[in-house]
């Protein structure tokens, strides 16, 4: 939520800035600016509502020069998305300027107090509150920019990452964090920083993830210096290798990264499972359950927390663990988890998905996990993001970078790698046999083949998805292992199309929704050839004699349900734990194609924001 792009370097900071930010739109995309420092010490701000594209229209009119730069592309949390709300923030008198990503909880408190120091505000926002702080403490204390920064730090409630300069020092960058997500790249001679590694990729592969309550000074010419906000004591400085390319970051050909995203979920997934099954098909291994066999084997609950797409990922990981592992399990919004006062101890395990690793809610229920005593395990798909620094053990899901604000590829390698932990942990308390786990584990390796065979509906969905486009009103309904697969086919339409979709336990949706329906209400019903295949056929015929339109997701070769249905969509066939893997395409086809109908912005869709850093 909000991406922030800073720069220190021989280069032009501008170009870099910009590029950065467009690599970061996906966090939030209602307004963008830029702060440069040039070699004469001037501070040029340039904001802009609107995308990024728009702020490179209006920058183009003044001084983009200096080598010293902060950025911003803004999800609004506090006061609208205009210009004078956008950031950089720069305080009253024009000396500092700052970006911000988060929340500054106690800003009224703040802002009371500055107000009564004669300070005026120009935005709405909490960060210009905390520009101000910083110069009202530098003005009244004389320190440096660095002590007025830690000073004002200490003073905030809430989560933030920041990146400070000032007018006159062309030299000194500064950067900090606390609960939201900050990089540091370190090149030759130049060091950026970054909400993620995505606009330092190309530039170098050396990075630093700042920890929570640390600041780092960056001055040109000198060795970066990290420090612990509340003892000042120097931290260590860990960089790490990055293993990101600039191709994942690139459309490769395709229209959107949607439809990329979509289309390379053979690749990614062959990507998730490789050296999780044996060879022979017989066993999983997975290292995150290897090292911590004891934890497994003790407990006695397990809970999934996630939220989003990622929660749907979750319902299907509790069918999975129940079905292999019998553990009794249960699913959380991360949202309601952290605030439910949750009964947790040392025999439970909580277990967290989530893509982007850096969720606020998702995160906060892993503290209070951590705090009761349970064990915390990680689903992601960021590597080195919060949540894995902040879990016991965990499985990445390895799909690479996802770009596209509706979730598609991650969402596929979070229920394979939960699909991959259920049979790990059964086999572990040795209540699946080796019958199962090799039946299961067998079609779990070809699902990335299963995939590539499904995608080729691309063209039927693409021609179905025109009679529907301006449908307004959707039900999408499921059984079982597909309820929360229509519940994900559901939220795709929503997020990209805007079209009004509810997602339903097909059974159900007689004690409700079908009150509903009529001809105008078309329904997308998930029938696989499973063991609820006859239950869910009465439930289609229900909506039939109502009149509404059906699309049904049917088995390939069952031809039963084409008298029913007004249209089917073959998926190919697999075993029943694993069909929302394959039945969830064509509803992202779907979804894909009414949006781009319509005309809308399926990788960038309004209101929304990939990753989600405040509550
Ligand atoms: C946002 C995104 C969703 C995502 C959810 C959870 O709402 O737009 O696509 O499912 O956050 O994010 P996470 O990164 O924790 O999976």
């Amino acid at each position: 939520m909000c991406g922030i792009v800073g720069y220190i370097g021989s280069q032009g900071a501008y170009d870099i800035l910009i590029q950065g930010l467009k690599r970061l739109e996906y966090r939030g995309y209602d307004s963008a600016g830029v702060a440069l420092v040039d070699t004469d010490g001037c501070l040029n701000v340039h904001k802009a509502h609107g995308k990024v594209a728009n702020l490179e229209s209006v920058a183009a009119m003044g001084n983009t020069n200096g080598t010293i730069g902060i950025s911003h592309t803004r999800w609004a949390t506090h006061g609208e998305p205009t210009d004078t709300n956008a950031h950089p923030h720069v305080s009253q008198t024009g000396e500092i300027a700052l970006v911000h990503n988060g929340t500054i909880e106690n800003y009224a408190v703040l802002k009371k107090a500055l107000t009564d120091h004669g300070y005026t505000f120009r935005s709405e926002t909490d960060t210009e509150v905390l520009v101000q702080l910083i110069q009202y403490i530098k003005d009244t204390t004389k320190c440096s920019l660095f002590e007025a920064v830690r000073e004002a730090l200490l003073q905030v409630e809430g989560a933030y990452a920041i990146a400070v300069i000032e007018k006159g020092d062309p030299d000194t960058l500064i950067a900090a964090r606390k609960a939201s997500p900050l990089v540091i790249g370190v090149g030759e001679n130049e060091t950026f920083i970054a909400s993620d590694a995505t606009p330092i990729i190309g530039y170098t592969d050396r990075v630093i993830y700042l920890k929570d309550n640390e600041i780092a000074v960056i001055k040109r010419g000198e060795p970066l210096s990290i420090m612990s906000l509340d003892s000042n004591e120097p931290s260590k400085i860990d960089i790490q290798k990055l293993k990101l390319s600039l191709a994942q970051l690139e459309k490769g050909g395709y229209d959107t990264f949607m439809l990329k995203e979509i289309f390379e979920q053979p690749a990614t997934l062959r990507d998730c499972l490789r050296g999780r099954i044996t060879d022979d098909g017989a066993r999983v291994v997975l290292s995150g359950v290897e090292l911590n066999k004891d934890k497994f084997l003790e407990c006695e609950r397990i809970t999934l927390v996630a939220c989003g797409t990622s929660w749907h990922a979750a319902l299907i990981g509790k069918r999975l663990i129940q079905d292999f592992c019998r553990v009794p399990v249960e699913v959380e919004y991360a949202s309601e988890f952290r605030y439910g006062n949750p009964v947790l101890g040392p025999k439970d395990v909580v277990i967290s998905i989530s893509q982007s690793g850096e969720t606020a809610d998702t995160l906060a229920a892993i503290q209070i996990a951590k705090e009761k005593g349970a064990f915390v395990y990680g689903v992601c798909n960021v590597v080195g993001a919060s949540i894995p620094r902040n879990t016991d053990a965990g499985t990445y899901i390895h799909v690479g970078p996802e770009i596209g604000v509706a979730s598609t590829k991650a969402f596929t390698g979070q229920v394979t790698v939960l699909t991959l932990l259920a049979l790990a942990l059964g086999q572990l308390r040795g209540v699946i046999d080796a019958e199962k786990v090799r039946e299961v584990a067998t079609a779990l390796k070809a699902i990335p083949a299963t995939i590539e065979e499904t995608l080729k509906c691309d063209a039927e969905v693409q021609t179905l998805s025109r009679i529907f486009t301006y449908a307004h009103n959707f039900l999408y309904l499921g059984r079982g292992y597909n309820y929360p697969t229509a519940l994900e086919g559901a939220l795709k339409l929503k997020e990209i199309s805007y079209i009004h979709a509810e997602g339903y336990p097909a059974a159900e949706m007689k004690h409700g929704p079908i009150a509903l329906i009529d001809h105008e209400m078309p329904s997308v019903i998930i029938a696989p050839s499973d063991s609820l295949y006859d239950k869910i056929i009465s439930n289609v015929q229900q909506v039939k004699s109502r009149g509404g339109a059906v699309v049904a997701i049917v088995s390939k070769g069952n031809t039963a349900m084409n008298d029913i249905a007004d249209y089917c969509i073959e998926i190919p066939s697999v075993p029943e734990c694993l069909t929302p893997l394959v039945a969830s395409i064509p509803l992202q086809l779907l979804a894909y194609y009414i949006a781009v109908n319509k005309g809308k912005d399926v990788d960038q869709p309004r209101n929304l924001a990939k990753s989600v850093t405040v509550e």
